[in-house]
């Protein structure tokens, strides 16, 4: 395929925005009361920035498609993805908008969050030019909650992205109004890989357990993964559901981003053609990653140091970064 234009197998689409993190927190929060951190991270936040800066790491080629403000967060958001390799040429700094934020409150392996969405609220499927998609070879998106500009396009979208020849991915993230307005049945049928974690598929299908979800989609979907943590993750991978562990460790710092460290790792050997047993051995090794150092691209710097990290940490060789 002719990439003279672009030069980009994966684009992005997807929310962006900023993290400021607080970590060692004894209590939780009371209205009337200061609370203090012990430590605190500003980082590039927003799955689907975390996901393509960290598939840039992984030595594949990236191009981000968001909106943000014209302001030093949305100026921070370019940089560091522009930093990490990622094609940044169609993010939108739009001066009459605000970069969106979260606040997290890290506790352990988890954490409370508050998201300002700002800018990401305006991207629309017009924001996704025709010529780029042409030319990508696998278009992946996140957080359809946060981004209400797709609300009734994404299926659209996909199957554009369908009709030209290239594969898909797809991670909801989690609805904060939790009434999980979502017509899956129109969109997973342009799907290839569909990345949700435990609780969101739960949501999804209103059912109680992984295999029940995974059973209401799995005529709908081509491969589900289904994150879980420390648990790992549930495949289903067109014809039969498999467990793929996670990868234990001594390294733990915290899980934010872990998802879509897996998500970019599945993505990854996805398009090196590999079957989804391999993807998903990846997927759930880039997470485990993820977990070992703070914020969600701590652990993906570039393509040498995730094989250092992973031969170090792991004691695995991946030649294949
Ligand atoms: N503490 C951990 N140790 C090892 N592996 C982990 C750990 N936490 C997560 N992982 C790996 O990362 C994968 C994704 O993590 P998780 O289930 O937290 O995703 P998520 O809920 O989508 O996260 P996100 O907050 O990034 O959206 C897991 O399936 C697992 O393979
Ligand atoms: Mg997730």
């Amino acid at each position: 395929m002719s990439k003279a234009i672009f030069n980009t197998d994966v684009l992005v689409v997807g929310e962006l925005n900023v993290d400021l993190v607080m970590n060692g927190m004894e209590e939780y929060p009371e209205i009337g009361k200061e609370k203090l951190a012990g430590d605190m991270e500003f980082a590039l936040g927003s799955s689907a920035a975390i996901f393509a800066s960290n598939l840039s790491a992984l030595n594949v080629k990236v191009a981000f498609i968001g909106k943000a403000g014209s302001d030093v967060l949305g100026q921070f958001c370019r940089n560091q993805l522009k930093s990490r390799g990622v094609d940044t040429t169609l993010i939108v700094l739009d001066e009459s908008l605000k970069t969106g934020v979260t606040i997290a409150l890290n506790y352990g392996e988890d954490r409370a969050m508050v998201t300002y969405q700002g800018a990401m609220k305006y991207l629309t499927i017009q924001d996704v030019p025709d010529k780029y998609l042409r030319e990508a070879r696998h278009l992946h998106f996140s957080s359809f909650f946060l981004q209400p500009g797709f609300k009734d396009e994404l299926g659209k979208l996909f199957q554009i992205a369908k009709s030209y020849g290239l594969s898909t991915s797809f991670d909801p993230q989690w609805d904060p109004s939790e009434k999980w307005d979502i017509d899956l049945q129109t969109i997973l049928p342009y799907v290839d890989i569909f990345l949700p974690n435990a609780n969101e598929l739960r949501a999804l299908t209103k059912t109680g357990s992984i295999i029940e979800g995974i059973n209401v989609l799995k005529d709908k979907a081509g491969i589900m993964a289904v994150k879980d943590g420390t648990n790992g993750a549930l495949i289903w991978d067109g014809k039969r559901i498999f467990c793929q562990p996670a990868f234990t460790h001594n390294f733990f710092v915290d899980a934010i981003g872990a998802g879509d460290s897996f998500n970019a790792g599945f993505v990854k050997m996805f398009l090196q053609g590999k079957d989804a047993i391999e993807c998903a051995e990846y997927a759930s090794l880039m997470g485990a990653l993820n977990t070992t150092e703070a914020g969600g691209t701590g652990a993906f710097v570039s393509p040498k140091q995730v094989k250092n990290s992973v031969l170090k940490k792991f004691n695995k060789n991946v030649d294949y970064v």
